[in-house]
């Protein structure tokens, strides 16, 4: 059935816009002059993107002993990056809680599982002490994003391709490729795109099943590869493809991770999920 291009473009474009106070603090955090005044004048201007800044702020995940309950206080704390990291989550939320019939995945499934890879990537940065832990989080909050372009379409062919998968013993992602035309990570990366994100996004989200594949930012690709494989173990909000895309031994091998590794991690996560609000 495979779908043409134009098409996929068609859906990609009549997906909403970022909303812009999330693209204004993007932008003011990118520039090394704004003042914390002046992003706190922008972000109090949205109410939801401030609730849901000071929420994460004291949410588990950051695990800081006193309570953060200011703007100012929560963009000192943060810092830049991190609100940066923030903002972005709070413009996709709305888009990554739609219910993705395609993939089976529960009520806010890929807002959760997305929310986990964030929080896994950055975390394994910090492991590995790779520089880029908040690349990396907004990297992992949008890796799935193509989902909820071709999700109609996986809906029509959805179990043909888990019977394809166990036949072919090929994964999940690679057989949406082979039959739509086009696997969810490619068309995240044209969605990314479209968004004007810049290129290391775009090419984590495009080969976050195959990242050894990637032109450029692999080890990005393969950090991403790795925390999604882990998000999904899980089993919380993953969709029916979530364990039919096992992690690659090169991506473990380039980020130098053993099982014991992946165990450390695994357990790490398990520590921040005692947090109920952690995915409001
Ligand atoms: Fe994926
Ligand atoms: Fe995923």
């Amino acid at each position: 059935m495979s779908i043409k291009l134009e098409h996929i473009l068609k859906r990609v474009q009549a997906l909403p816009p970022l909303p812009t106070s999330a693209l204004r603090v993007i932008a003011l955090t990118k520039n090394s002059a704004t003042t914390v005044k002046e992003l706190e004048i922008v972000i109090a201007q949205d109410p939801a993107l401030t609730a849901g800044i000071l929420r994460q702020a004291n949410s588990a995940f950051y695990g800081y002993a006193r309570r953060i309950s200011s703007l100012q206080e929560a963009i000192v704390m943060l810092g830049f990056h991190v609100i940066q990291g923030l903002a972005m989550a709070s413009a996709v939320a709305p888009l990554l809680k739609t219910n993705l019939l395609g993939y089976e995945i529960e009520q806010e499934g890929l807002w959760k599982h997305s929310m986990l890879t964030a929080m896994t990537a950055k975390r394994l940065c910090h492991y590995r002490k790779l520089p880029y832990g908040d690349v990396a989080f907004t990297a992992g909050l949008l890796h799935d994003i193509g989902k909820l372009v071709i999700s109609i379409y996986v809906e029509e062919v959805g179990s043909f391709l888990v019977k394809k998968v166990e036949q072919a013993k090929l994964p999940y992602a690679e057989l949406e490729e082979k039959i739509i035309g086009y696997s969810h990570a490619t068309v995240g990366g044209f969605l990314a795109r479209t968004w004007f994100l810049p290129e290391d996004l775009v090419s984590a989200i495009s080969y976050h099943h195959n990242p050894s594949q990637a032109p450029s930012f692999l080890e990005l690709a393969s950090v991403v590869h790795v925390a999604n494989g882990l998000a999904s173990l899980l089993g919380i909000g993953g969709g029916v493809d979530s364990l039919l895309n096992p992690i690659q031994a090169e991506a473990l091998h380039r980020l130098s991770l053993k099982q014991a590794d992946l165990e450390h991690l695994m357990s790490e996560l398990g520590e921040i999920l005692v947090d109920p609000s952690l995915f409001s």
